[in-house]
């Protein structure tokens, strides 16, 4: 669900011409043909055909990737890993023929091991491939806090770094309400139940939609990393990144704030942790390591 709703926001908001894939005959080409008839009253001209065939993708400027089985209610983004990874070779495979000059956005769960086996198995440049799940796990937190404190969410500035799973870190220090530090506003009691809401965000919609995961806000934070790189507009948004070194971590995908322009993740931004969110930040890119090396057993590729 999440790839149609990406090409509605594409179409709504004139970003690019688009191609729908899925592997399923018909899917993608009724989805687009459906988008396609509302241009006429949205007035965006824009072109949009839906396929089953990476020749008819050739040469995509930007992909996003939302392949796999979702989560059903119950299971972890986790418990997704052996099936989406057969599923994301194949997607790396085709983007390597196709579009090997591609900016690649992954949203496939389970988020920062999918986007990591995604860079090895197309050998794209680590600055060319990225994962969406920050801005997503951020606006959650911010959401949350707005109805708690009755506060606009657009007064809201916050920060969730990490893995994209259940120790992702919502960043209390970084979080500013009306330029106001988030422990002059709420206490501890009111804000811990908002951080698990927040890690769980996932898993709420899941079981309330039963048969799907969330798309909605997950689309639309994939479309702010596509905007931001097709219009070069280096906005600093929270990923999930390759780090060489930055936080302390070195050749893994973790969600960091990066700037993203015309070159792709153009800059890794580093920003000062306080101890807690260090500690909790390692624990976080543990079980993404975790993750990594369960992956490798299954796929020796990695
Ligand atoms: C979520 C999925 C997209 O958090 O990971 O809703």
């Amino acid at each position: 669900m999440i790839g149609g709703t990406l090409a509605h926001l594409i179409s709504i908001k004139e970003l690019a011409d688009v191609v729908l894939f899925d592997v399923v005959e018909g899917l993608a080409k009724g989805k687009a043909l459906d988008i396609a008839q509302s241009t006429s009253i949205s007035g965006s001209n824009i072109n949009l055909t839906g396929t089953s065939n990476y020749e008819d993708t050739k040469n995509s400027d930007l992909i996003i990737i939302t392949a796999g089985i979702p989560r059903r209610p119950g299971m972890s983004r986790d418990d997704l890993l052996e099936t989406n990874l057969k599923i994301i070779k194949q997607v790396a495979e085709g983007i390597k023929k196709t579009s090997p000059k591609a900016f690649v956005i992954c949203i496939t769960n389970p988020l920062d091991v999918i986007v990591m086996a995604l860079q090895k198995y197309s050998g794209l440049p680590t600055n060319m491939v990225v994962g969406m799940a920050g801005i997503l796990d951020s606006s959650r937190f911010k959401y949350f806090l707005s109805q708690e404190l009755k506060v606009p969410v657009k007064n809201i500035d916050s920060l969730v770094l990490g893995g994209h799973g259940d120790t992702m870190v919502p960043m209390p220090n970084q979080t500013k309400i009306n330029g106001k530090s988030l422990d002059e506003i709420i206490k501890k009691a009111k804000l811990d139940p908002i951080i698990e809401r927040t890690r769980k965000g996932g898993a709420e919609i899941g079981k309330l939609l039963q048969k799907a995961s969330a798309f909605y806000a997950p689309a639309a934070s994939g479309i702010e990393m596509a905007e931001s790189y097709i219009k070069d507009l280096k906005k600093t948004l929270p990923c999930a990144a390759y780090l060489n070194g930055e936080y302390g971590v070195s050749n893994l995908y973790a969600g960091v704030p990066v700037i993203i322009g015309k070159n792709g993740v153009e800059k890794i931004v580093q920003i000062n942790l306080s101890d807690l969110e260090k500690k909790q930040f390692d624990i976080s890119v543990k079980a993404v390591k975790d993750l990594y090396k369960a992956a490798k057993n299954i796929d020796k590729d990695l």
